[in-house]
C-alpha cells in the first residue's frame, strides 16, 4: 500500500464541483461553493472538493433542500431517517441519536444532516484524516450538533477513542454511519472496510444494541479498481439500493409510477445510494489482519479461503436490464 498522502496523488488535477450539475439549486452556502472549494483543494487536495456522491447523499437525506427536479420522487424506501427523527425512539432522553460520518472532507453532508438534529443530546460526528480536521473545524464551527474527530481508516485506536469519548456501546448507541464517495483508491479499500467492521463490532456496539445502519453514496469511477470493495463488503454486510417511486410523467399530482432504484439525478445511473447492515453471523468470524486477505474474503463465513460476494455485480446486471426496457 502506498504511504503517500492519499489527498495529494501525483497526478492531482481537480476542479470544484457544481451543485447545479448534481441536481440541486445553486448552493447559497459560501462554505461549500466554488471559491471555497478552490481554496480548500489547494490546502487539502481531494478532501477540499465536494464530491458528486455527497449531492446524491443529500438528495436522499436532505429532502428539504430545493432540487432541480422539484421533488419528482414521491416516496423513498427506506424513508430517510431525517424525515422520521421525530417518530424514532432514538431521539429519546435515554437514546439520543448518534450519527458518524467517515471521510467527511469539506463537511457539507455533516452540516446538512446536523441541521436536522433537534434533540440537545443528538450528535453528528464528522471524521477524517487528522490533517483534514482543521478544514472540518472551520466549516462546521457554527453547527451546534456536529463534533469533529480524527479517524484514519484501519486504525482501531481511532475508532476506540471516539467510542470512548462518546460512550458508544454503553450510554449511547451508534445509529447510522454515513459514507459519501469513499470507494475510489484501491489502497484505501481494505482500511475503509476494516473501519466499518470496527464500528459495527464490540465494544463500539454492545451485543444488546442493534447494529448501526450504514448509508453509502457511491459514484462508479473505475469499476475495475472498485469492485473488489463490494465483493468483500458484501461478505460482511448485507446491502441494497434505496428505492424510489417517481411521479409518472405527464400525469396528475397523485399518479405514482413504479418502484425503481433511486437515481438522485435522472440519467446519472452510475450513482448509487445503498443501505447496509452487518451480517449478524459475521460477529464471530475472525477478521484477517492483512489487507489483502480482508479484501480477498479470508475469514468471511468462518473459513480461510478467498471468496467474493456478488450482490453488487447482480445489482449492476439488473440495472442494465432496466435500462434496456
Ligand atoms: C473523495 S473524498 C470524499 C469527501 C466527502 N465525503 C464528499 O463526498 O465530498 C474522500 C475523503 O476520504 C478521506 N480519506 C482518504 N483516505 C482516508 C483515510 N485513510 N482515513 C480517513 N479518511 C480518509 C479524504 O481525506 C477525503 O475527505
Amino acid at each position: 500500500m502506498t504511504r503517500s498522502n492519499p489527498n495529494f496523488p501525483s497526478d492531482l488535477d481537480i476542479k470544484p464541483s457544481s451543485s447545479v450539475l448534481n441536481g440541486f439549486n445553486q448552493l447559497s452556502d459560501d462554505r461549500f461553493g466554488a471559491d471555497a472549494q478552490t481554496q480548500a483543494i489547494q490546502a487539502y487536495g481531494i478532501a477540499g472538493r465536494v464530491w458528486e456522491a455527497s449531492y446524491a447523499m443529500l438528495a436522499y437525506l436532505d429532502r428539504a433542500s430545493p432540487t432541480l427536479d422539484g421533488h419528482d420522487v414521491i416516496t423513498l424506501d427506506p424513508p430517510p431517517f431525517t424525515e422520521t427523527i421525530h417518530l424514532s425512539g432514538s431521539t429519546s432522553e435515554d437514546d439520543p441519536l448518534t450519527i458518524l460520518e467517515l471521510g467527511s472532507g469539506t463537511g457539507l453532508v455533516a452540516a446538512r444532516i446536523g441541521a436536522y438534529l433537534q434533540h440537545e443530546r443528538a450528535i453528528m460526528v464528522a471524521t477524517d484524516l487528522p490533517e483534514v480536521c482543521s478544514l472540518l473545524q472551520k466549516n462546521l464551527r457554527g453547527c451546534a450538533t456536529v463534533e469533529v474527530h480524527p479517524l484514519s481508516w484501519g486504525s482501531h485506536q481511532d475508532a476506540l477513542s471516539i467510542a470512548s469519548s462518546l460512550a458508544l456501546g454503553s450510554a449511547r448507541r451508534l445509529a447510522y454511519i454515513i459514507c459519501s464517495d469513499l470507494v475510489y483508491f484501491p489502497a484505501l479499500l481494505a482500511p475503509l472496510l476494516r473501519t466499518l467492521l470496527h464500528l459495527t463490532s464490540e465494544p463500539v456496539v454492545a451485543p444488546s444494541q442493534p447494529p448501526p445502519r450504514i448509508i453509502v453514496s457511491y459514484k462508479i469511477r473505475s469499476l475495475a479498481k472498485e469492485t473488489s470493495f463490494w465483493g468483500a463488503f458484501g461478505l460482511w454486510f448485507t446491502f441494497a439500493p434505496v428505492l424510489a417511486r417517481r411521479r409518472a410523467s405527464g400525469d396528475g399530482e397523485r399518479n405514482e409510477g413504479r418502484w425503481d432504484r433511486f437515481v438522485p439525478v435522472p440519467g446519472q445511473d452510475e450513482t448509487f445510494v445503498f443501505i447496509g447492515h452487518r451480517r449478524p453471523e459475521s460477529r464471530i468470524w475472525s477478521i484477517p489482519e492483512d489487507d489483502e486477505g480482508l479484501l480477498g474474503g479470508v475469514g468471511a463465513w468462518g473459513t480461510m479461503d478467498h471468496k467474493v460476494d456478488d450482490t453488487f455485480e447482480t445489482m449492476l446486471l439488473m440495472s442494465l436490464g432496466t435500462m434496456d426496457e
